[in-house]
């Protein structure tokens, strides 16, 4: 067998063709079958097994019984998820807590359970079933499997849109720690946070400095879980929650103003549009942080630029946005009134950076 196929490698390469890697399908075929674990995490998400078994070990029955679901199916899942290290399977057909559980839990600190609702959920999943047309189309697939633009729909689905604030939170979360490290919040006393969500990075901002108070603006629908966020850090008394659409305005009189993964989302004229909102609000000696990834011009393909780029495709067929290269933002920012003077990664387990732009002189 060895022979055959190191004979028809020689005849391919002698015809001119490639020759595959010794890896080539050992490097392909999880890529391939990686849609397989995804749906397998969303069942057990969906189904909140990570949280049932938090109590103590339960035979797959039990779990049937709990989740109303098919017991000689759910085995299967259930075994799956024992592979992935979220449950173990201490005895055949019993299953307990495995050493990832909590990232399946609903409450626990180090969930993603709102991000796997969200990425393996129908609407994202879809949307990537259709990148080809993405591709052709140059179009979210997003608006076409759904029926709407991804922030409209989300409010008119609102267990989506509470999924999705958990999952920003979520995301987030991982990343406060080097965005408080980086930001140089000390400069300022007053900062907003623009399309801040439920607050989960005002919070870690104001909680690390006393002497700055904050706003918060998003939507109605993106605020839902602000004033808990805001009182669990303890710093609701030293910020305001803003109802309000960032392409209209946004309030006057911060020193800085802080937007965290809201440019992503957008295509260049509807960003350079925020931004252009954020200038008209912001005094001479005001400062702006975006914080976004930045992709490299010609990446390597290292894990952190991996995720940027399924990240900046997710952005294609979900919302219509991309990630962009330091250039790129150096002009959108151009093109909105500011000077892009800094980009400083951000440290820690997270492949943000903080960019810092000014008005432009
Ligand atoms: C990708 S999330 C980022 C949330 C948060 N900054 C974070 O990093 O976790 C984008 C945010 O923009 C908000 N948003 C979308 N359209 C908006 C609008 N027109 N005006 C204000 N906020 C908006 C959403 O509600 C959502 O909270």
């Amino acid at each position: 067998m060895t022979t055959t196929t190191s004979h028809a490698t020689t005849a391919a390469v002698d015809r001119g063709e490639p020759a595959a890697g010794a890896d080539t399908r050992a490097a392909i075929a999880p890529l391939l079958f990686g849609f397989f674990p995804a749906q397998v995490l969303h069942v057990g998400a969906t189904l909140g097994l990570a949280d049932l078994v938090a109590g103590g070990p339960m035979t797959s029955a039990q779990l049937a019984e709990a989740t109303g679901t098919d017991e000689p199916s759910l085995y299967r899942v259930l075994r799956a998820l024992a592979c992935f290290g979220i449950l173990d399977e201490p005895r055949a057909g019993t299953f307990a807590a495995g050493p990832h559980a909590p990232g399946l839990m609903a409450d626990h600190p180090a969930s993603l359970q709102h991000l796997v609702r969200l990425f393996a959920g129908p609407e994202v999943w879809r949307s990537w079933g259709e990148l080809d047309v993405s591709v052709r189309t140059g179009e979210p697939s997003w608006d076409r499997v759904t029926g709407a633009p991804s922030f409209e729909y989300m409010r008119t689905h609102p267990e989506l849109q509470a999924v999705f604030n958990r999952a920003m939170a979520e995301g987030t979360r991982n990343a406060t720690p080097g965005i408080v490290e980086v930001g140089g919040f000390h400069r300022f006393s007053w900062v907003i946070d623009v399309g801040g969500g439920d607050g989960t990075l005002l919070a870690a901002v104001l909680a690390a400095h006393p002497q700055l108070r904050g706003t918060l603006l998003d939507t109605e629908d993106g605020l839902a879980g602000a004033e808990a966020t805001l009182a669990g850090a303890g710093v609701a008394d030293r910020a305001t929650a803003v109802a309000g659409d960032f392409f209209a305005s946004v309030p006057d009189g911060p020193d800085a103003y802080l937007i965290k993964s809201v440019i992503h989302d957008w295509d260049d004229e509807r960003a350079a549009a925020i931004l252009r909102t954020v200038r008209a609000a912001m005094p001479a000696d005001g400062v702006l942080l975006v914080v976004e990834p930045v992709m490299p011009p010609a990446p390597a393909p290292t894990t952190d630029v991996l995720m940027m780029v399924m990240s900046d495709l997710n952005m294609l067929v979900c919302t219509g946005g991309k990630e962009r290269t330091e250039a790129e933002f150096r002009t959108l920012l151009a093109d909105a009134g500011f000077d892009l003077v800094s980009v400083a990664p951000v440290t820690g387990p997270t492949n943000y950076s903080v960019l810092e732009a000014v008005p432009a002189r």
